[in-house]
């Protein structure tokens, strides 16, 4: 059984085309593989809390060592480690926004990434990802197009592949 992450970050609703292509791909996905287990985050309606110095200061320190203060700041970051590490694959759903993520994307990535559970920082100093074997799918959808040979690829920030063949392996 493979355990499904299925994020959204577009904050339209029904006009969004990245909820309906990641949506899409979630029912194929379902009807193909009907024992997987699938947790849905809804991150362009219902966004995480930016990081700030307390969460800082918890995110270096013991949680032994922590204050209060740290302790609940670093509480919904626990939560959604917790939620990633349990996933075998991730699906994503991802508009461009200004040649970019929205930015609720990049807060639930400052939560997620964290050191000594998604990330370690070896003795030479160089950094290990501690997440491995993990399968990711992305979605995204945009206005312009980024692909090779047009004037606007430069502006590509690395997310434009070519289109899967089918969204069931
Ligand atoms: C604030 C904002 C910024 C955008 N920036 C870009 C951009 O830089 N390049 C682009 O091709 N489309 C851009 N678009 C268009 C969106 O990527 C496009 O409408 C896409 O369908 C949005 O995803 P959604 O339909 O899932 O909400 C932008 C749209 C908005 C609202």
């Amino acid at each position: 059984m493979t355990r499904l992450l299925h994020l959204d970050t577009s904050p339209r609703g029904d006009r969004s085309i990245s909820r309906a292509l990641s949506k899409d791909f979630i029912t194929h996905w379902k009807a193909a593989h009907p024992n997987d287990s699938i947790t849905y985050r809804d991150l362009g309606h219902h966004p995480v809390p930016l990081v700030n110095e307390t969460w800082i200061a918890a995110a270096f320190s013991a949680p032994d060592q922590r204050t209060p203060e740290q302790a609940t700041a670093i509480a919904i970051s626990d939560e959604l480690v917790d939620e990633f590490l349990a996933a075998d694959c991730y699906v994503l759903g991802i508009p461009m926004y200004n040649f970019s993520h929205p930015a609720g994307f990049k807060a639930y990535i400052d939560q997620i990434v964290r050191p000594g559970r998604t990330f370690s920082v070896e003795a030479d100093g160089s950094y290990k990802g501690l997440v491995t074997g993990k399968r990711m799918v992305i979605i995204t959808a945009r206005s312009g197009s980024y692909r090779q040979g047009t004037p606007a690829h430069a502006y590509d920030p690395g997310l434009t592949q070519e289109p899967l063949r089918s969204p069931v392996a």
